[in-house]
């Protein structure tokens, strides 16, 4: 979820809508504002997108220069108008990013004292509890700080109380909230990207802090209530809003954009001149990494199930993959000096912070390869490999994915020689091979209109299977994602050899089978499971830069160009990319924006 909160100088309500623009990336399922203006507070809610709160509002006017908003990713309750953010009592309104754990005891508690509920959500738990508090005649800043004092879990907060024009209250634990300065206002947000519009000045509040805000005053606040300097920073985060350009929707912009980006990622880490690879400046050398664990979700971990192959078959180094929301529960074994790399497009994730963050307590080195720089995990770790692939707002990541892949090929190639597993010719061969991805990728994106008409084809299935082996088998598995995610088509993504121990029973003639394989020396096995499918009337697909693996009976099949061990699964990773893109179009879906999903989920 997003949260804004301004204590203005002018008309607060277009200033929120624009900031809750910028910040749909987090939950699009509702949205809402409230004012306090004369003393008096006023909201407007809307479930759906923010353009239905628009709606309202135009409809509706809310007027005040001092408003809190919010765009909603539903997790308690439905994305009803009734559940949407601000929750309103007589007396306050409120915001809430996270969970609060312990609301049910806290709602019973408030209940034996004759306290009402409107709705289901924690977040009105909060708004009774602070009301109630308020009633009882403490103070405003006395009855916040209680009421944090009585909450467990992992939240964000900003708010308003009645007849308080000058006051805005938030407080941060576990899900990230920042302070922005202005000219006689001041304002809170979820992250640096809420805030673009408003001020660069920031204060990123730690856990457990809270603040105080007036127009012309902000005082912070720690979980013991005393008073804290925190460190001002000035934000990069630009405030430009990315357009389409000619394209239909974002994701295929951003589909059509990657041999731009890649090569943008690729020339700030590899030096062609020199032959070698060029990472930031680490605080620690890499030849002493005993072991690597990458941790991410979603398509990010899938680029980290790359990866592995890539350093495991490179560098000999043991590396272990994780998706966050399993990691730091399964009580990982660190080794001494070990490099653990969270991977995220957002950096705001909230799972893979969690996780890193508990290998940092654990004493790791801890990297993390990010797309927008000043989000949370780019602050927190040791090392940022930045994968430069600008603004993505396609919810499904697809230059995202291509940069992350491109970002941790460099960096198998540069641990590899720090290991000197290479020499400096081989280091130099390498560079060079990933040179090559952006032509090639071009050259498989010229391929644009062959796909769309096999993803016609695919569009009406129930089920299809993706199917590759090796470093290809987590490419079938982000293929899958993919069209899950916009299509709304059952996929799953499976290890070629591993079908005839289960999904086969899947496969009738309604079936499409979409085969990942690149002419490298796993692909006759490859060939012969997919043999196994046609056998069983499955539509098989097939990627492939062989032309000798033609087998009758295919359905369809896209000629691939040839690559090398670095480049090809960025190469095929396009195919997949675009049969969602198209199968999803086919179906009218919202590709940019797909039901009950965010680009950036901040809840664990
Ligand atoms: C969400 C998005 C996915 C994304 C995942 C991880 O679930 O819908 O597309 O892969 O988060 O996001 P991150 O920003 O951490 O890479």
């Amino acid at each position: 979820c997003g949260i804004v909160g301004i204590l203005g100088a002018t008309p607060a309500v277009p200033r929120i809508l624009e900031s809750l623009a910028r910040l749909e990336y987090r939950g699009y399922d509702s949205a809402g504002i409230a004012t306090v203006e004369g003393g008096t507070l006023d909201r407007r809610r809307a479930p759906g997108k923010l353009s239905e709160l628009r709606a309202v509002i135009d409809a509706h006017p809310l007027s005040g220069n001092n408003g809190i908003g919010h765009t909603r990713w539903a997790t308690h309750g439905e994305p009803t108008e009734a559940n949407a953010h601000p929750h309103m009592t007589g007396r306050v309104a409120i915001v809430h990013n996270g969970i609060i754990e312990n609301f049910r005891p806290l709602k019973e508690e408030l209940l034996t004292k004759g306290v009402t509920f409107e709705g289901e959500t924690d977040t009105e738990v909060v708004a009774r509890l602070l009301t109630a508090y308020l009633d009882e005649g403490m103070p405003p800043r006395a009855a916040f700080q209680k009421t944090l004092s009585r909450l467990v879990g992992a939240f964000a907060l900003c708010v308003l109380i009645k007849g308080e024009d000058d006051l805005m209250f938030g407080a941060r634990e576990g899900s990230p909230l920042v302070v922005g300065f202005g000219d006689g206002e001041n304002y809170l947000g979820s992250d640096a990207m809420a805030l673009a519009s408003l001020s660069n000045k920031l204060i990123y509040l730690e856990e457990g802090d809270w603040a105080e805000l007036t127009h012309t005053s902000v005082q912070v606040f720690d979980a013991d209530g005393t008073p804290v300097d925190r460190l001002t920073t000035i934000s990069q985060v630009a405030a430009t809003m990315v357009d389409k350009g000619n394209h239909r929707h974002f994701m295929q912009k951003e589909i059509f954009e990657q041999p731009t980006v890649v090569a943008q990622a690729l020339g700030r880490y590899l030096d062609p001149v020199a032959g070698k690879v060029r990472l930031p400046e680490m605080p620690f050398e890499l030849a002493t990494v005993p072991k690597v664990t990458l941790v991410a979700c979603g398509t990010s971990y899938y680029a980290a199930l790359v990866a592995r192959y890539w350093i495991e078959k490179l560098a000999r180094v043991p590396v272990e993959v994780d998706i966050a929301s399993e990691f730091r529960y399964r009580e990982p074994v660190y080794m001494d000096g070990g490099l653990a790399i969270f991977i995220s497009q957002s950096g705001e994730t909230a799972d893979t912070l969690a996780a890193l963050r508990h290998a940092k307590a654990a004493g790791q080195r801890v990297a993390t390869i990010v797309n927008v720089m000043g989000s949370t995990m780019a602050r927190e770790a040791d090392v940022v490999l930045p994968i430069h692939a600008g603004a993505e707002i396609g919810v499904a990541s697809t230059k995202a994915f291509t940069c992350q892949l491109s970002v941790l090929a460099a960096l198998a190639v540069d641990l590899a020689a720090a290991k000197g597993q290479i020499d400096a010719a081989q280091e130099a061969a390498f560079v060079e091979e990933l040179e090559t991805a952006p032509k090639l990728m071009a050259r498989v994106l010229a391929h644009d209109d062959a796909i769309q008409e096999i993803a016609r084809a695919i569009a009406p299935a129930r089920d299809v299977l993706f199917v590759g082996r090796g470093i290809h088998f987590p490419i079938a598995m982000e293929g899958a994602l993919k069209l899950k995610e916009i299509s709304y088509i059952h996929a799953e993504g499976y290890a070629a050899g591993e079908l005839k121990h289960g999904p086969i029973a899947l496969i009738d003639e309604n079936v499409p089978v979409i085969g990942i394989a690149p002419n490298d020396e796993l692909i006759d096995k490859t060939v012969s499971n997919l043999q196994e499918i046609m056998a069983r009337q499955g539509k098989v697909i097939l990627l492939s830069d062989n032309a000798e693996s033609e087998a009758e009976g295919m359905f369809a099949r896209l000629e691939m160009p040839s690559a090398g061990e670095l480049v090809t699964p960025i190469l095929y990773a396009i195919p997949v990319q675009l049969l969602a893109y198209y199968a999803a179009v086919e179906k009218g879906t919202d590709v940019d924006q797909p039901r009950n999903l965010a680009k950036s989920v901040t809840v664990e």
